[in-house]
């Protein structure tokens, strides 16, 4: 479980985070939703401490960093050693083919020895039905095929959290249908999930928890169902606004 309390990041006069407390559950799906500029993103970062809140605290298991405080290189490694990111825009090594590029982290890392880094690499990418495309290089793959990828690498880390933030909008739609259908059987093998998405329908799929954002405050944390038949206003006009 992961754990953050009164978030607070102020930009300027903008409060991206304005006392943003929630928690995300270990083997579940949380999906982040919120109209552009609410503040997903900054909640996203903060949580691998890719951005820094000026205030509040983050909570993983028994370690608690306070952010008022400065936090050494030392913390900032632990932390991230929880976490797996994915980015809008894929970003492989573009120098090494998709077996490298999933060796690389366990490999440079955590250690691993390079017939042991192979053998996960090897069996994720059968997993998902990707074995084919194992000696090509990023130029070679389409925009799904190589963001699909970038989930694996991230998932060959072996990450407690995967943080996926707008994985699929950079994507044409039957692209992102082969991300979105990754996401979803890693839902179902109740892998932790936090994902910030634009996609509606996924959203109502995958999610066990949503929080909506507006103004860097959180206006609903709860169950999925909840929140796609909540009765407030700012809500419904957010749902409106996502449909024709
Ligand atoms: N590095 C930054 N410098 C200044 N303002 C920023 C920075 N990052 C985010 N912001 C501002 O913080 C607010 C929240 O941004 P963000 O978390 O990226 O929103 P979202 O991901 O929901 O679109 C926005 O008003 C954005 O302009
Ligand atoms: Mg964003």
């Amino acid at each position: 479980m992961i754990t953050v309390n009164n978030l607070m990041q102020q930009y300027g006069d903008r409060r991206a985070l304005d006392q943003v407390s929630t928690d995300f559950p270990a083997g579940q799906t949380t999906v982040i939703l919120g109209p552009s500029g609410s503040g997903k993103s900054t909640l996203l970062r903060a949580l691998n401490l890719l951005s820094r809140p000026d205030a509040g605290t983050l909570t993983l298991g028994t370690q608690t960093i306070d952010f008022s405080h400065p936090i050494d290189q030392a913390t900032i490694l632990a932390v991230r050693q929880h976490f797996g990111m994915v980015f809008q825009e894929k970003a492989l090594f573009t120098h090494l083919n998709v077996l490298k590029n999933l060796t690389q982290g366990p490999i440079k890392v955590k250690g691993q020895s390079k017939a042991q880094a192979n053998q996960t690499a090897t069996a994720l990418l059968a997993q998902f039905d990707m074995s084919a495309l194992a000696t090509r290089y990023p130029y070679q793959l389409s925009g799904g095929q190589q963001q699909r990828v970038a989930i694996l690498r991230a998932l060959a880390m072996q990450p407690d959290y995967l943080l996926l933030d707008e994985p699929t909008s950079a994507l044409d739609p039957e692209l992102e249908a082969q991300v979105l259908r990754i996401l979803r059987d890693l839902a179902q093998q109740k892998k932790s999930l936090i994902i910030v998405t634009h996609n509606m329908a996924f959203a109502r799929a995958v999610a066990d928890k949503i929080i909506f954002m507006e103004h860097g405050r959180i206006d609903y944390d709860g169950s999925a169902a909840g929140f796609f038949n909540a009765k407030d206003p700012r809500i419904q006009r957010f749902l409106h606004a996502m449909t024709f």
